[in-house]
């Protein structure tokens, strides 16, 4: 019976005993904590595509045979029959909640949905086109400087401030959100409600006005539930794994998920939902089917945005839920999108193409999710706004994985350093 406990490595002459780590759903991976200590060599991995950088309960994902699980509940499950809030709770917290518990931490989120009247003026102070994202990594840092009770280093104690924090932070993001949106419009602040849920608090503190309340259609608070909880976590991405970086160093909870929305912003990362509409619209304008488009895709000269995946070598379970529930939204709501025609035909293209199909490039959760917040009259430059108001619950928990594990130990990766050797310095006449 071969040993699947120890993997052994040769180097100039010697041998090296890894042990193995085994996940609780058989996934294995060579431990080699103790390898510099013992031999003097690291390991290189650019970009962490082999390397487990910790252990976590959070959410399993199977790239291969395209399974993402919260918690070990599929996320079909979830999204057939949970909202967002209550996903909230399992993905901190780790089991589904009770009634109470469910009540108890949705009053928790009603009750922080406000925030500090102080903070009005530091939207004030930058400019009205400002892109949301910058506004929202900004504001969720202040959270720090108005509630820094809440913006303790839990590493060596003060755990017990952990569930309010974390409502703190998770609702009032949607408020600062809002917030951005009616501000950057000119458009008088709408205060949250208390008898609204948490998906319709947010949409009518984006389109109600003083006089008239917006009415949300089932269908659209349904969709957003759907959105944000199908992006409440996705294990070590790269804005998760920099708040996992940030919380290692102790810093509290706001900086760390300030980091992950910046983390988040680029187009190869949550910015990719913005980025897909961006470039259907630029198709459609062209008057391209999609055609010319792939063939340029496939020389290299553009990416087809939505596509692709480091984890994902299958289709993104996300993506199937999201596009099946984009049909049925603009269905309902009968709008007749002509991005989502093109997208559609893109998928086609690119699913019958050898050039997508020999890289396993299939559409991931951002291809569709931009069509239906187009139908909800989201603005284009709040995409990936609304996808870190959903990310959120996986932020908390992450960080509280780092942050509250008893077992401080900051991150800090190594290099290999290929700059010059040694040189003098050279006076400056000299030079
Ligand atoms: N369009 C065209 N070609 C692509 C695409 C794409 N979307 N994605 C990857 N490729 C090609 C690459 O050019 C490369 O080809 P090569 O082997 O001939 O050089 C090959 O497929 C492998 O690509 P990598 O960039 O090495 O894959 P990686 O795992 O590093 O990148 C990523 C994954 C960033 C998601 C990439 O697929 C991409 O840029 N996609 C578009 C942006 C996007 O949709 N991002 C959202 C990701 S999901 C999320 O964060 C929520």
């Amino acid at each position: 019976m071969p040993d699947t406990k120890t993997a052994s490595l040769q180097f100039l002459g010697k041998q090296y005993n890894l042990p193995v780590r085994i996940g609780t759903e058989g996934e294995a991976a060579f431990d080699i904590t103790r390898l510099r200590e013992q031999s003097g060599v690291i390991t290189f991995d650019e970009g962490y595509g082999n390397t487990g950088s910790c252990e976590s309960t959070v959410t399993y994902i199977d790239g291969e045979k395209g399974i993402l699980r919260y918690r070990g509940y599929p996320i079909e499950q979830l999204a057939e029959h949970s909202h967002f809030v209550e996903t909230a709770y399992l993905v901190i917290y780790g089991k589904l909640p009770s009634p109470v518990e469910r009540a108890k931490f949705s009053d928790l989120l009603t009750e922080h949905a406000a925030i500090h009247e102080r903070m009005v003026y530091l939207f004030e102070s930058y400019p009205r086109d400002a892109h949301p994202m910058a506004l929202l990594g900004a504001m969720v840092n202040a959270l720090a400087c108005y509630y820094p009770h809440l913006a303790t280093n839990t590493h060596f104690g003060d755990k017990d401030n952990f569930d309010e924090a974390a409502a703190t932070l998770i609702s009032k993001v949607r408020t600062i959100t809002a917030m951005a949106y009616r501000m950057s419009r000119g458009l008088p602040v709408i205060y949250p409600r208390r008898t609204l849920k948490y998906c319709e608090n947010f949409l009518h503190m984006m389109f109600s006005d003083p006089y008239d309340h917006y009415e949300c259609p089932p269908v659209v608070s349904r969709a957003m539930n759907l959105i944000l909880l199908l992006h409440a976590d996705h294990e070590q991405n790269c804005s998760t794994a920099t708040v996992r970086m940030v919380a290692s160093s102790g810093a509290n909870l706001f900086a760390s998920a300030a980091s992950g929305v910046c983390a988040l912003w680029g187009p190869f990362h949550g910015g990719a939902n913005q980025a897909v509409i961006e470039m259907l619209q630029a198709i459609h304008a062209d008057g391209d089917d999609g055609t010319r488009f792939i063939a340029e895709a496939k020389l290299g000269k553009n990416r087809l945005m939505g596509f692709g995946h480091r984890i994902y070598k299958n289709y993104d379970p996300r993506a199937k839920i999201i596009g099946k529930a984009c049909e049925e939204l603009l269905q309902t709501l009968g709008i007749k999108d002509p991005l989502l025609d093109i997208a559609r035909r893109l998928e086609y293209v690119a699913l019958n193409d050898s050039y997508f199909v020999d890289r396993k490039l299939y559409p991931n959760v951002d291809f569709y999710s931009g069509i239906m917040m187009r139908a909800m009259n989201i603005p284009v430059n709040m995409f990936t706004v609304l996808f870190a108001i959903g990310r959120m619950p996986g932020w908390v928990a992450h960080w509280r994985e780092v942050a509250m594990s008893g077992r401080p130990r900051i991150y800090r990766p190594r290099q290999i350093y290929t700059g010059s050797v040694k040189r003098d310095y050279v006076p400056i006449e000299q030079r």
